[in-house]
């Protein structure tokens, strides 16, 4: 895989920096290919366009630039709001679509795919000093910053949106030892977000990446799903959808009988080393996957993660047990061989093989999380006198709104509460 790398410090002075501007034509073309599954993120841009809603307000966004991505961006620009957009990931990025929102969109964009851990910290200090009011996360790395390294960038800062399950769980756990300094909207934790993104849009594009780096059949494989959250059900009810036998692992016991009742064998990962074909981890925590697992599996088994960070797999475990590894023996797929002469392929590099490996979501399903972070941008800072440094849901007027959009672009109409229905549902006597 090809690894940019720049001076140190460059990253951060130049205005923006991508990996190819003459790569814009195609990323052009691919920005609004994705554009027309957009319609409700099109008629909030729209509007945004005439009402200018987020004006004045110096945006910095750290998402995985795709493009979806960009048609997000497009619309906090059409908002009015100063925005740089740098990568939340070394090896999501499409350098065409980066490309183009620099050449034909005029937007500061820091991303470039393969990009080193240093570079990667670069273009997220970019992100920093660009001194915002308003941060969109995937991940928390920019909040983390602002809370860390950085917080002089975040004096200015009116709220903060978290697009993942991971993110928001930091910062969680940072409000819980008291020292989040600003108000932040787990964009995550929305019905629209997590129950079609999560959900639908991991459970494909998981697959997706798997099979583009693989080219194998899935039908009749043993797959190994750790972690059965939104992602993790989304993956195993599309890898039983094309066929495979879904083997489920999971540290929570309510999970764990879920997962069975879905219809799918759940044991312990020591155990589910032996006999998968394909493993992969949406867990959220470390080292699910380690040596004493890796020693277990069959000859030739492919193992990916499909959660925020490529710390899910102890890489290094594996590379210390390996007498040899082979990189790229197919693109975005190492080999690696143990001292039994074993086999293990991981795909992406442990790295999210969705976006590493393949497109990441559709763009029907991130119409709805970037629907959710366009309107909950607007809320916080309509809202801004009102906030304190918490964690907050987004409105549920918000997600009415875009889920009945969405139901009115997909052409399907529902039934509506007749007013005998409604008085029932707002009574206690009736009914016994
Ligand atoms: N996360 C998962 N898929 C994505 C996509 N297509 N664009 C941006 N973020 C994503």
């Amino acid at each position: 895989m090809a690894t940019a790398k720049v001076k140190k410090g460059e990253g951060t002075t130049r205005s923006y920096h991508v990996a190819d501007e003459s790569l814009a034509p195609m990323g052009k073309n691919r920005i609004l290919w994705a554009d027309r599954d957009m319609p409700v993120l099109a008629e909030i841009r729209a509007r945004f366009e005439k009402e200018k809603p987020l004006k004045g307000h110096r945006m910095s966004a750290c998402l995985h630039v795709t493009a979806e991505t960009a048609n997000l961006a497009r619309t906090l620009k059409a908002g009015g709001a100063d925005l740089v957009l740098v990568a939340s990931n070394p090896l999501s990025t499409q350098d065409d679509v980066a490309a183009s929102l620099v050449k034909d969109y005029g937007m500061r964009v820091y991303a470039i795919k393969g990009e080193d851990n240093d570079t990667y910290y670069q273009h997220l200090d970019a992100g920093m000093r660009h001194s915002p009011s308003i941060t969109m996360d995937d991940g928390a790395d920019l909040v983390h910053g602002l809370h860390t390294t950085h917080i002089e960038f975040g004096k200015n800062i009116v709220a903060s949106l978290e697009e993942t399950t991971t993110g928001v769980i930091r910062l969680q756990a940072l409000h819980k030892e008291g020292k989040l300094r600003f108000p932040v909207f787990a964009v995550n934790d929305a019905d629209t977000k997590h129950l079609f993104d999560n959900r639908y849009g991991t459970g494909q594009s998981t697959l997706d990446g798997i099979i583009r780096a693989t080219d194998i059949l899935i039908a009749g494989r043993v797959i190994v799903v750790a972690g059965y959250g939104w992602c993790g059900k989304g993956f195993a009810m599309r890898a039983k959808g094309h066929g495979a036998e879904v083997v489920v692992t999971e540290i929570n016991p309510i999970r764990a009988l879920e997962a069975r009742m879905d219809g799918f064998r759940v044991m312990p990962m020591a155990d589910a080393a032996k006999i998968g074909d394909v493993f992969c981890t949406v867990t959220g925590n470390m080292h699910v996957i380690r040596p004493e697992h890796f020693e277990k599996m069959k000859d030739g088994v492919y193992v990916c993660n499909s959660g925020h960070f490529d710390i899910e797999l102890d890489l290094k475990g594996l590379a210390k047990m390996s007498k040899k590894v082979d990189k790229n023996v197919v693109p975005f797929v190492d080999r690696y061989t143990l001292a039994s002469g074993n086999t293990v392929n991981i795909i992406a590099e442990g790295r999210l093989v969705n976006l590493g490996a393949a497109h990441g979501h559709p763009a029907s399903v991130m119409d709805m999380s970037f629907a959710t972070q366009a309107l909950t941008t607007e809320h916080a800072i309509k809202s801004a006198k009102k906030l304190k440094a918490e964690v907050y849901d987004v409105p549920k007027q918000i997600e009415d709104y875009i889920s009945t959009l969405k139901l009115k672009t997909m052409g399907i109409k529902i039934d509506k509460l007749t007013p005998d229905q409604k008085k029932y549902l707002s009574t206690w006597e009736m009914g016994t």
